[in-house]
This record gives structure tokens, sequence and C-alpha cells, in this order.
């Protein structure tokens, strides 16, 4: 496994997040996510078990097109 972390931002989906993390809660309390090798986690808002995306997004039809290209450079 690659020490890189990647966030894809998947087209009209979640956020998928390959690499060594840990997802926490407000309270700073680790979700268990040791048997996946990637998380997906919601964008849209709708998912019935966020943090986690679960497929709701196709059902709302949740649009999330943004390409790197058209986005101006990040704040520093
Ligand atoms: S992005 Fe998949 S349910 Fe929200």
């Amino acid at each position: 496994m690659s020490d890189e972390v990647v966030i894809r931002c998947r087209l009209n989906g979640p956020l998928v997040v390959t690499g060594p993390v840990r997802v926490v809660d407000h309270e700073h309390q680790p979700f268990d996510i040791s048997a996946r090798e990637n998380v997906a986690l919601c964008r849209c808002g709708a998912s019935g078990c966020r943090p986690f995306c679960d497929g709701t997004h196709r059902k709302i039809d949740f649009q999330a097109s943004e390409l790197a290209a058209d986005q101006p450079p990040a704040a520093t």
C-alpha cells in the first residue's frame, strides 16, 4: 500500500479516499474502516450512513462534475 493519500472526486458521486487515513467523528472517535482499502465520503448530503456514501447520490441525481483545471488556484 502506498503512503500517499489521494482524494478523488467521483463524477456526480462521493469523494473516494485512498491511502493510510483515519476517519473520526466530531468527538475524535474513529470510525472502523480497517476492512476497507478505500473509503467513499458522501458529498451530496443524502447518505443514510454519513459520513460514508451509500449510493443515494444516484437516486437524487446529485450533480458534481467539477474539474481541477476549471478551479482557481488554492488560497495560501
Ligand atoms: S455521495 Fe453517495 S450518498 Fe452522498
